[in-house]
C-alpha cells in the first residue's frame, strides 16, 4: 500500500481513454485500490480515479461521510466501481460546485443529471447496479468522465464560476484541493 502522486491537470494521460479491466481478484488490482485508497485518504478527497494515479484502467472509488470539504453533502457509501456504465434516468441537470484532486485550490459550478443508473463491478467481479440521485449522482459523474478523459472545468458552462478555493469561499474551512 502507497499513498501514489496525483497527476495535475495539464498531464496528458488525464485526457486519455482508459481500459477497461479484464481480470478481477487479482493481487495487481487489489494492490491499485489499496493505493487508491490510501491516496483517497491523505488528499481526503470524495473519490479518485485509476487515470489521476497514472493507471489507465477504468476503476473508480469514491465515498463520503462527514467530509469537510464538502459540509452540506449527503453522504456518500463508499464504493469500487470498475467497468462503470452510465444511465441518465432524467435529462433533468443541476449545477453544484466541484473540485478535483487534479485540480488543487479551485472550484467550479458544474451541471450534472440530478438522478442516474449506473452499474459496473466490484474488485471481485461481483456485479453493482443502482439507481441514485443528488450528491452521490455528482461524485459517480465526476469520477467516471476522468475514465473518459473529461476533467470537471471542460464541463463548466459559466467560466466565471470557476475560482480558487479560498477567494470564492473566504469564510469557509474547506481544504484548498
Ligand atoms: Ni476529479
Amino acid at each position: 500500500m502507497a499513498i501514489r502522486p496525483v497527476l495535475r491537470m495539464g498531464e496528458p494521460s488525464l485526457l486519455a481513454i482508459a481500459e477497461p479491466v479484464a481480470d478481477f481478484d487479482t493481487p495487481e488490482l487489489h494492490a491499485l485500490i489499496q493505493d487508491m485508497q490510501d491516496t483517497m485518504e491523505y488528499m481526503d478527497g470524495a473519490g479518485i480515479a485509476a487515470p489521476q494515479i497514472g493507471v489507465g484502467l477504468r476503476v473508480v472509488i469514491f465515498g463520503v461521510g462527514q467530509n469537510p470539504r464538502y459540509p452540506d453533502a449527503d453522504q456518500v457509501p463508499y464504493t469500487i466501481l470498475i467497468n462503470p456504465v452510465l444511465t441518465p434516468v432524467s435529462d433533468l441537470l443541476e449545477d453544484g460546485w466541484e473540485g478535483c484532486l487534479s485540480v488543487p485550490g479551485m472550484r467550479g459550478i458544474v451541471p450534472r443529471h440530478t438522478r442516474l443508473h449506473y452499474k459496473g463491478f466490484d474488485q471481485f467481479g461481483n456485479p453493482i447496479d443502482r439507481l441514485v440521485s443528488g450528491f452521490h449522482a455528482r461524485v459517480v459523474q465526476h469520477e467516471c468522465d476522468h475514465l473518459d478523459g473529461i476533467l470537471y472545468p471542460m464541463r463548466i458552462q459559466d467560466l466565471k464560476n470557476f475560482g480558487y478555493t479560498d477567494v470564492l469561499f473566504p469564510d469557509s474551512d474547506i481544504a484548498d484541493d
